[in-house]
């Protein structure tokens, strides 16, 4: 669906769930919330009764006196999207795919065969068509996308997330080592520096407030760069005050080839801080074996964490310590990092950030290291967004935000035990005795996709199943 027809003021109205704090959600039964022609919350009315809605508008002026109403009548709720703060859009083709290899064979056995295939212009509209179509269905209101060496590929996926209205960082990966097999790397530092800056200034052209999406500088890691290519991309980062994303100390294999490449530095992340790449603008991935000094270098720099337990799973990287790295200070926000991920849902990865901290309580004996659903679900929406910089843009409903939101509808059992039929699609099951806490938590652990009908970014609708009309007053599940 384009995102380009006209929007008008919305009342929002029906139950909305957003994280108040790190540990606690705020679940409102009915409330309405004012979203005008801009997609900004100029309104959040709670605690709302049956009745109170005509003259709630009334009192809001004659602006809203014409608003589209859409409603949640059934059993559902509003949510904030999903913000995604490592993936890699080219490796969609390969998801679920990763045998029993670890990183540095995955990468050249799956990965840099599938983003080579890239410098083909009509492969790379395909696929991102598809994967951005995919990850908006499953809520993702803004991602952090990794692309390819490619620019014309890159800036394909900075078009079509404009198009779809997808909030997205987009980066052509930077990759000039001997890592990289010579099919699929920069020929050198000159052409690494020229095509990212090529592809920062598409982006910045195409959305020069860069309200949807915006570039990022994203040399790939330490290993794929020249200590040239890293202080190329520094000085980049300098120059055009962008964002930059990378990974780090992701694997044990991994952080033994960045001591043997980079002997004198005094570890994985001092790497990255000698050659400029530790910013406050600077997206870390996986962090999973960060020693104690390099977890302070990060924190000194303000320098911002992506959590993706599912791929730190399926390639056998480790459990990220996660309740220290918080306990700590440390801003962080969750990842699917597909392909190493085996799934693009953000919801699946707050499933799978509970998991593996559960993990980390059995092998440690910890209690502590447990996260909360309350606290995944913060990851997955305000800390993310604190990741990306949107922290005061996105992530929740306070007025002055952005209406970045997903309706969640879930199937409610009747009395014949059949579930209403024109609703039937998704695996939650709703009996109707359920507290509200229980609603959610029955979402976040066994609902997917199908429980997202409609997803909104800056007001526009870019999503939606035929469960959702779009039409005014929405009786939804
Ligand atoms: N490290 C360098 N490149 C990659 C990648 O594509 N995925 C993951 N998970 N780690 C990486
Ligand atoms: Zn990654």
């Amino acid at each position: 669906m384009a995102a380009s027809s006209p929007i008008s003021n919305t009342v929002y109205v029906g139950p909305f769930v957003h994280s108040e704090s790190l540990s606690t959600l705020e679940i409102q039964e009915r409330g309405a919330i004012f979203v005008d022609s801009d997609g900004i919350i100029r309104h959040v009315e709670k605690d709302i009764q049956e009745g109170d809605l005509p003259n709630l508008i009334q009192q809001k002026g004659d602006s809203w006196t014409d608003a589209k109403i859409v409603e949640i009548t059934g059993t559902g709720f509003f949510f904030p999207g999903f913000i995604d703060t490592h993936v890699h859009a080219p490796q969609h083709p390969n998801t679920g795919l990763f045998g029993k290899t670890t990183l540095l064979d995955w990468l050249q056995k799956y990965t840099f065969p599938m983003e080579s295939s890239f410098s083909k212009l009509p492969l790379a509209h395909r696929v991102y068509q598809n994967f951005v179509s995919r990850t908006l269905s499953h809520g993702t209101t803004t991602a952090a996308y990794y692309a390819t060496i490619h620019v014309p590929a890159t800036n394909a996926l900075a078009d079509i997330c404009l198009a779809r209205g997808q909030r997205a960082l987009v980066g052509r990966v930077c990759m000039n080592s001997d890592l990289s097999p010579e099919y699929y790397r920069d020929s050198s530092t000159e052409t690494s520096y020229a095509d990212s800056k090529a592809s920062i200034d598409y982006i910045r052209s195409i959305d020069p407030k860069g309200e949807i999406v915006k570039p990022i500088i994203t040399p790939r890691f330490a290993p794929s760069c020249t200590p040239d290519c890293l202080n190329a991309m520094g000085r980049l980062a300098k120059e055009t005050d962008t964002h930059v994303q990378t990974h780090i100390s992701e694997n044990k294999g991994e952080i033994e080839l960045v001591k043997e490449l980079f002997p004198d530095s005094k570890s994985y992340a001092d790497v990255y801080d000698t050659h400029g790449l530790l910013t406050d603008k600077t997206i870390l991935a996986h962090a999973v074996h960060l020693t104690p000094e390099e977890r302070k270098l990060v924190l000194q720099r303000k320098s911002k964490i992506s959590h993706c337990p599912a791929s730190n799973t399926a390639i056998t990287s480790g459990c990220a310590p996660i309740r220290d790295l918080l306990d700590e200070g440390h801003t962080i926000g969750l990842g699917t990092d597909v392909s190493g991920g085996n799934s693009p849902s953000v919801l699946e990865n707050v499933r799978q950030a509970i998991w593996v901290s559960r993990h980390l309580c059995l092998q440690t004996s910890k209690d502590k290291a447990k996260l909360s659903t309350e606290e995944a679900l913060f990851l997955a929406t305000r800390g993310g967004a604190a990741v990306v910089g949107m922290q005061d843009k996105v992530g929740g409903f306070e007025v002055g935000m952005e209406w970045d939101a997903q309706m969640i509808s879930l199937g409610v059992v009747g009395e014949d035990g059949c579930r209403d039929g024109a609703f039937k699609e998704g695996p939650v099951d709703v009996f109707g005795w359920e507290s509200w806490s229980d609603l959610v938590e029955k979402w976040v652990y066994s609902g997917d996709d199908r429980n997202t009908v409609a997803v909104w970014v800056k007001g526009r609708l870019v999503h939606r199943t035929g469960r959702f009309s779009g039409a005014e007053r929405v009786a939804t599940p």
